[in-house]
């Protein structure tokens, strides 16, 4: 059984629709997991909802709803949203699937009876309102609270906690020794500053029924549910143990799941997360596979937030992008395109709708699409559509864009690897202004010269749909079929120069990203 690339996203709190964020994310974590299908691994791509927790109670009776019927409802909308953007999750988990409920309360068992938790009492102010303790940092500077807390009392409460300390020399001496486990570098710094600078407080671990229900029951005291991040973090190796994988059955001591033959998954290769829960993914969750007894993910990719016009997008403020507007009026491949360009995997981005038409049109209506279009119109109207014999002034150029692309891809860099793609596109524009084929049309006893140019442009336009492949697999597809090459490119070996059989009869041109003028 070989181990599969794994790959993992956040898993959404399922308390409301889905914006640009979580799309941005998914869609880099869907690129990379088609890239490495592309290169040739066998990949395992993991999305999901966090469907317990205080925010998901609270918005469940805002509606008057139970809290199930509530998630059943969003997830369905969540679950079409990933059908939208055309990802290729393997798998799509519920952290209210009898399966993760199940494995989450063995995971604690195990934990308890090796003596990682202890119950210990807590004081502290709490507003019922927010239903949140608040600290000596949320007071005003007169000492008293903000009256949105509504009344706050001091408030004992019993809970458990998961003993962290112990853990943290070991974490520190763990990411120096593994320079590529948090990613960017910056994020990475800013983890190891945290820990060398502050002890870890334990982590609280339950939440007592009495003021919370709505969440996974300790399998050792029937008072307390499961604190939402220690239940939504152990997703991904739920998930894991869900398809058989045996390192995690192994450790945690539950069976594995029905898949035929099982999926060897754990470690995760890639945990895609937002910048805003590094913490969690870099100190709390290493720690927790520790006492599990697991090794660690390799990689921990943490990606920057978008923001609209330089503001936080905020829907209290009406600062929204919602992605299914978008992608109806101007269709999936130019908002994937336009996230995967615009924004390198680390810092923070700004959506401009002028920065999106713009691109748009620059790149991909006047660069991508009119390459294409123009491409195989006059190789439709000189040749009637027959690939003339090979010819290769062009295949240094391709082969460039290939092995960029290809290197690119292996280190995740996105942006970097549509440059280079991009590289090409305007190489083959240049080419068809240069040679003019329109003139060579003309002229009889340029005819040889007319089918080297011809053949040279329609393979470069083959070349680019299996490179874009990952990227914009619609515009791969029907970039594919417009050539008259059935399905899509499925592997970054058909990139090699020369694939296109000579004597074939391509498809029929049509414009891939019309012109806009708005
Ligand atoms: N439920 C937790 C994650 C648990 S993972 C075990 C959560 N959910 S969330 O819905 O608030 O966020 C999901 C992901 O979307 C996070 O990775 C977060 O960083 C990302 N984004 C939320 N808003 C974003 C932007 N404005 N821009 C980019 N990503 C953003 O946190």
């Amino acid at each position: 059984m070989s181990k599969r690339f794994y790959i993992t996203t956040a898993i959404d709190y399922v308390n409301g629709q889905p914006h640009i964020g979580h799309a941005y994310e998914k869609i880099i974590s869907d690129v990379i997991a088609r890239s490495r299908r592309s290169l040739g691994q066998e990949v395992f791509f993991l999305t999901g909802l966090d469907e317990h927790g205080q925010k998901v109670q609270q918005a469940a009776q805002a509606e008057k709803k139970s809290p199930q019927e509530y998630c059943d409802a969003l997830a369905a909308d969540w679950q079409a949203f990933a059908k939208k953007l055309e990802l290729t999750n393997d798998d799509f988990i519920r952290t209210t699937q009898p399966r993760h409920k199940a494995f989450v309360q063995a995971a604690l068992a195990k934990l308890h009876a090796a003596g990682h938790f202890y119950k210990a009492g807590y004081t502290g102010y709490y507003s019922a309102r927010e239903e949140t303790f608040l600290t000596e940092k949320d007071r005003r500077p007169d000492g008293t609270f903000d009256p949105a807390y509504g009344e706050v009392v001091e408030l004992k409460e019993e809970n458990y906690y998961f003993k962290l300390k112990a853990h943290q020399q070991w974490l520190i001496d763990y990411i120096e020794a593994n320079p590529s486990f948090i990613a960017p570098d910056y994020r990475r710094n800013e983890v190891l500053g945290f820990l060398r600078s502050q002890t870890l407080e334990d982590l609280c671990i339950s939440r007592p029924v009495a003021r919370l229900n709505w969440g996974i029951p300790l399998p050792f005291d029937p008072d307390f549910v499961t604190y939402v991040w220690f239940d939504a973090l152990v997703n991904y190796i739920s998930a894991a143990a869900a398809h058989g994988d045996p390192t995690v059955c192994a450790a945690i001591g539950v069976e594995p799941g029905p898949d035929q033959p099982p999926l060897s998954l754990w470690p995760a290769d890639i945990h895609v997360i937002g910048k805003d829960i590094v913490k969690f993914h870099a100190v709390y969750w290493p720690i927790m596979l520790k006492a599990m007894g697991l090794p660690l993910p390799k990689q921990i990719l943490a990606h920057g937030w978008w923001q609209k016009d330089g503001a936080r997008i905020s829907k209290s403020t009406g600062n929204v992008i919602d992605p299914v507007a978008v992608i109806h009026e101007w269709g999936l491949d130019a908002f994937r395109f336009y996230v995967l360009r615009e924004l390198d995997l680390g810092p923070d981005g700004n959506w401009t709708d002028a920065g999106f038409k713009s691109r748009y049109s620059a790149e991909l209506a006047n660069g991508l699409g009119n390459l294409v279009n123009r491409s195989l119109s006059m190789l439709k109207r000189y040749r009637h559509g027959v690939v003339p014999a090979r010819h290769d002034e062009l295949a240094a150029d391709a082969a460039r864009a290939a092995d960029e692309t290809r290197a690119l891809l292996k280190q995740n860099q996105l942006q970097s690897a549509l440059q280079s793609i991009w590289g090409l596109v305007n190489r083959a524009n240049q080419y068809v202004d240069q040679t003019a084929p329109f003139k060579l049309a003309k002229d009889p006893s340029q005819a040889k010269r007319l089918d080297e140019v011809l053949y040279n442009l329609a393979e470069a336009c083959r070349i680019l749909a299996v490179l874009l492949q990952p990227f914009i697999p619609g515009t791969a597809a029907r970039i594919y079929a417009q050539l008259g090459l059935g399905g899509s490119p499925s592997t970054l070996d058909a990139a090699a120069w020369g694939g296109l059989t000579p004597g074939q009869t391509i498809g029929e041109p049509a414009p891939l990203f019309p012109r806009r003028d708005d």
